[in-house]
């Protein structure tokens, strides 16, 4: 456990580590009842897991010198599957030990098939104030290979009674680049996630995990995953439509209106600091991280025995935070300035900017912004940088 926080503010990332079905892309620690071998129903887990967490609550007060707490991110696995008045104990459980500050942003990750509208009404009172919906796809034969059960319906339905009971902020997310999706299908999801009203998207590129499903069914050839330059193609796109209607991008994969990016993970991109806690849920305080046990009869164990979750932790020396920082700033729109880098790295900065991966605005003002095409090729120049 670390000494002490010394920064005022800290955020929290609460993990509830529970899904009813595994999707076969995901490699997220979360486990499944039918997993984890219990014969409990869903608002037991959700209270004894509650329990827990508020034991690591009170290590995090302990531990940390932190005043203020400007976000809250229930993230997972599907917090949605947790009860209203269990999320309020987590949310009154921090209020009552650090400061909510009076604009803490509270998100909530929902998955389509756990949402009602009685649900929503639970979570707002509950305090929360940002709902992150899982819609992935608006087509039938995507979700399919994607192995997800929700019908694509019950995305709008989500949205507008999310509206009806006072959220203002509302994200989706959606993958693109899924084995067997056309131009024709991205497109009809862009324009499904364009005609809700929300505020926020997430647009990842579908990542085929080792040891998924879906990495199995890569590996046996009963699905291919498509080339590369049509994936690009799929985020040009969307880059394009979700300009075009107001959203802009705010993070390589992230995109808001104005006003509306997630301020929680800005955080993590601005390496602030924050506590995880949960199974397997990671923290940075101060250039130390550390990560708590992965399984959660190992973290129940910790907790009951009135023992820190952590499973290790690590210091990171100054030239690790550098290169971290490289990693993550130069993802955000003007994250780091050009007195930032070496001679070195300058030479390998001005031949990217020969190739027209950097706005000229924005580098004539001693600041680096990636062009649409430079966020395509972001990971090949943070490597040649960082190397
Ligand atoms: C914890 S989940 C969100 C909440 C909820 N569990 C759900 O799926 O509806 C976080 C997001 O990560 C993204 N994600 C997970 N695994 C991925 C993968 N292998 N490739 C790309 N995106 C992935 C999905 O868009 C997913 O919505
Ligand atoms: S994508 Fe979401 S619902 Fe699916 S297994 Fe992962 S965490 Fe659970």
């Amino acid at each position: 456990m670390p000494a002490s926080a010394s920064q005022s503010e800290l955020s929290f990332y609460i993990h509830i580590p529970y899904c009813v079905k595994r999707c076969g892309y995901c490699d997220f620690n979360t486990y499944t009842p039918a997993e984890l071998k219990v014969e409990s129903s869903l608002t037991e887990i959700s209270r004894d897991y509650i329990d827990l967490m508020l034991g690591e609550i009170s290590m995090a007060r302990t531990f940390s010198t932190a005043s203020k707490v400007p976000t809250i991110f229930f993230g997972g696995g599907t917090p949605s599957l947790m009860e209203p008045h269990d999320l309020k104990r987590v949310i009154d459980a921090i209020g009552t030990r650090f400061e909510l500050t009076q604009d803490c942003e509270i998100t909530l990750e929902a998955n389509p098939d756990t949402i009602t509208k009685e649900r929503l009404i639970g979570y707002r009172d509950a305090g929360i104030n940002r709902l992150s919906i899982g819609m992935q796809s608006a087509v039938p034969h995507v979700l399919q290979v994607l192995d997800r059960t929700h019908d694509p319906e019950n995305i709008a339905k989500v949205v507008t009674w999310a509206r009806e009971v006072g959220f203002e902020e509302i994200s989706i997310d959606l993958i693109y680049g899924s084995p067997g999706e056309s131009k024709e299908d991205w497109l009809r999801t862009l324009d499904a996630a364009l005609s809700l009203d929300i505020t926020h998207i997430s647009a990842y590129a579908l990542i085929v995990e080792q040891g998924t499903k879906l990495a199995a069914q890569v590996k046996r050839g009963e699905i291919v995953i498509p080339d590369d330059d049509e994936t690009a193609d799929k985020y040009i796109l969307a880059d394009e439509k979700f300009r075009a209607a107001g959203f802009n991008w705010y993070e390589i994969s992230n995109w808001s209106k104005s006003g509306s990016p997630s301020r929680h993970n800005i955080r993590y991109w601005l390496t602030e600091n924050w506590w995880g806690i949960g199974p397997g849920a990671h923290s940075h305080i101060d250039g130390r991280r550390w990560w708590n046990v992965k399984h959660p009869t190992a973290y129940r164990e910790r907790i009951e025995n009135e023992q820190a979750p952590m499973l290790d932790q690590e210091v990171l020396t100054s030239e690790e935070i550098a290169r971290e920082e490289i990693m993550l700033r130069l993802r955000l729109p003007r994250g780091m300035r050009l007195e930032q880098f070496n001679l070195e790295q300058m030479a390998i900065l001005e031949n990217f900017r020969s190739e027209n991966y950097f706005e000229e605005e924005a580098w004539s003002a001693g600041e680096i912004t990636l062009t649409q095409s430079g966020r395509l090729v972001a990971d090949r120049i943070v490597r040649e940088l960082v190397l």
